[in-house]
């Protein structure tokens, strides 16, 4: 049974080269995941393939079911989750074609559903989130980089905002000051939820354009997409070196 699953962002709804096997039309107690979980090999390995937006790309990021996500995955052995996300640079080093594997989290989403632990408890549970990436699955990420030959940013703090509309320059520049140097719509609750269900998980975030204000220029679907295109080719690089490395 595969044991590592790829989460799929905006410009990953299919993973090239990733040979289908099957699919698995899951529901779980929290409801149907964005679409069935594909099954199947690539670089050589078996794999489980998701795309969080859907296979159309047509859920927007405030609307994911995170936790049917996670618990299907979970529910079908995965131990590993590698979650693929577009976002925006903020700090000088994330310029539009950067791929980072960040190291921290700050999550300014809102009336998302970010947790298993509500209902039914038979105690409050309290999670330890100081790390919120798993440190192996990183250095794994990171290593394959360097062995595929791909120049990766090693670390940085991803800003969760609720999207969908991208940011104000003023809230850029808050995040800037609090020490974000990435800002994406999709980070958490994932991170959390895979957390609270004991997968190992770990981001590789490309950059697709810088955020608000940190250009003179308005930002455009039109460069993200060009980004995009070019970007999530070494994204898949990565992905097939770091399961070669698995
Ligand atoms: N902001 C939030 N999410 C994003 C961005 C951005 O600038 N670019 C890609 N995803």
């Amino acid at each position: 049974m595969a044991k590592i699953a790829i989460i799929g962002g905006t410009g990953l709804t299919a993973l090239a080269g990733l040979q289908i096997s099957g699919q698995e039309d899951l529901d779980t107690p929290y409801g149907r995941p964005s679409g069935p979980v594909s099954r199947g090999v690539f670089a050589g390995k078996e794999v489980l393939f998701l795309p969080r937006h859907g296979y159309s790309h047509t859920i927007p990021p405030h609307k994911i079911n995170y936790r049917a996500n996670l618990w299907a995955l979970r529910e079908l052995g995965v131990q590993q989750v590698i979650a693929v996300a577009a976002v925006g640079g903020i700090g000088a080093a994330m310029g539009p074609g950067v791929l980072a594997i960040p190291d921290q989290i700050i999550d300014y989403t809102w009336s998302r559903v970010a947790t298993y632990f509500e209902e039914g408890l038979s105690k409050v549970v309290h999670i330890d989130f100081s790390l919120p990436y798993c440190e192996d699955l990183r250095q794994l990420l990171l290593a394959a980089g360097q062995a595929a030959g791909l120049s990766l940013v090693a670390g940085g703090t991803y800003g969760a905002t609720q999207g969908p509309r991208l940011e104000t320059a003023a809230e850029i520049a808050r995040m800037e000051r609090d020490g974000c140097h990435l800002v994406g719509m999709t980070g958490m609750p994932e991170a959390a939820l895979a957390r609270e269900l004991e997968l190992c998980y770990a981001a590789c975030a490309l950059s697709v354009n810088w955020a608000a204000g940190k250009t003179a220029d308005l930002i455009t679907m039109a460069d993200i997409e060009r980004e995009l295109q070019t970007g999530m080719e070494r994204v898949r690089q990565l992905l097939a070196q770091t399961l070669r490395m698995i």
